[in-house]
């Protein structure tokens, strides 16, 4: 099959033939009907999140069920899925307390004895990110990185769920509790803070104020619910939000990954408000802030990881928050690529000309 293969960081992934391995016990293959390209395959690329190269990233997909492995009762060939990094064990502590998106599980991949997932040509063994490795025709993957999906649901709009809308959907939905008519910040506003954006919405929030520092976004944000827009080019964005919520937002969501954007999200936080980290900072880096702020105005800082996901509960509720017409997807799609166009469309990430880029397979 034909994949996209980071040979080493900071440069072009290299599109190649790949070996895939047939299912193992409790595995499916998929084939793969799309991708979102998220920010955090571009992390990886840039060595912010380590990850060893030679690997197939992507881990925002959709697809259809080609084959199960022994034991598999979840699926059956034909079956529309989505995938999701968030594979969990069932038995451990996060599992069992209702936390399956921490579950230690997800890092662990094949397990040891079984031929690698992927291999190149040469027989060497390739890394499969996440246990997705979606930039590929066809992903193996274990059964618990897969949740079946209504067939009713356009496959390309799907894949976006895989990441991109759980993480921003589920810090709004199921992270913290956002009461009717409370003001809420995005900072940020790729497929993430978009989400974010419109889980705030969903929940009926009051101010919805969307800050970016690509001003072309904010019609696309009005259009999900913004109620206000910052471009943070112009001016400073945390006297802009203090002046429009009376001293600082309820909730604040970086969406980003930037230490400066980080400390803008503290200081843009109001009184006994709380401050929801998205954005995932390169773990190279430390982020300063004023410990005295949060206690003396009893303010909250909370990371978000993966939408505090309990996937196969959570996705088909945003697909069906899709076809009902509350979560809209079709909007937050920029532009649709083939496989071989895949270096262009991080080209474009990096530039932030996109919101959200799907790559569609035949
Ligand atoms: N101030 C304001 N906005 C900024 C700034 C800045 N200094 N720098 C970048 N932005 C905006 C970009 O213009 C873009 O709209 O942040 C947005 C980031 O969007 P994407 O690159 O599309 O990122 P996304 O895929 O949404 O992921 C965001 O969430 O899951 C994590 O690792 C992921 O850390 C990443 C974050
Ligand atoms: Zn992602
Ligand atoms: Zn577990």
């Amino acid at each position: 099959m034909k994949a996209a293969v980071m040979r080493e960081n900071n440069a072009p992934l290299e599109l190649e033939e790949v070996a895939i391995d047939d299912p193992a016990p409790g595995e499916v293959l998929v084939k793969t009907a799309a991708s979102g390209i998220c920010h955090s395959d571009l992390t990886v690329i840039e060595g912010g999140l380590p990850y060893p190269p030679p690997a197939v990233l992507g881990h925002e997909p959709s697809g259809v069920v080609e084959a199960i492995g022994e034991g598999v009762t979840d699926f059956v060939p034909g079956d529309h899925v989505i995938g999701c990094l968030s594979s969990w064990c069932g038995s451990c502590k996060f599992c069992t307390d209702g936390r399956p998106y921490l579950c230690p599980s997800q890092y662990l991949g094949r397990a040891e004895g079984l031929a690698p997932r992927l291999s190149a040509s040469n027989g060497d063994a390739i890394g499969q990110f996440a246990n997705l490795s979606s930039f590929a025709e066809m992903m193996l993957c274990p059964e618990r990185s897969l949740v079946k999906i209504r067939e009713d649901m356009p496959l390309d709009r799907a894949s976006l769920i895989g990441c991109g809308v759980t993480t921003g959907l589920g810090a709004a939905l199921n992270t913290v509790n956002i009461p009717a008519g409370a003001s809420v910040v995005i900072i940020g506003l790729g497929g993430v803070g978009l989400s974010a954006l419109q889980g705030a919405r969903i929940v009926g929030a009051g101010k919805i104020i969307a800050v970016d520092a690509q001003a072309w976004k904010f019609g696309l944000a009005k259009d999900l619910g913004a109620t206000d827009c910052i471009d943070a080019t112009d001016g400073d964005p945390v006297a802009a939000v203090h002046a429009l919520t009376e001293g600082g937002a309820d909730f604040v969501f970086e969406c980003i990954g930037l230490v400066p954007t980080v400390q803008q999200a503290v200081a843009m936080t109001g009184r006994g408000g709380t401050t929801v980290l998205v954005g995932v900072v390169p773990m190279t880096e430390m982020v300063p802030i004023s410990a005295a702020d949060l206690v003396l105005q009893e303010k909250k800082v909370t990371g978000s990881y993966m939408g505090s996901n309990r996937f196969r509960f959570d996705m088909p509720k945003y697909v069906d928050f899709y076809l009902d017409g509350r979560l809209r997807l079709d909007e937050m799609i920029s532009a649709r690529l083939s496989l071989d166009e895949i270096n262009d469309g991080f080209d474009r990430m990096r530039k932030g000309e996109v919101a959200r880029q799907v790559i569609v397979f035949d």
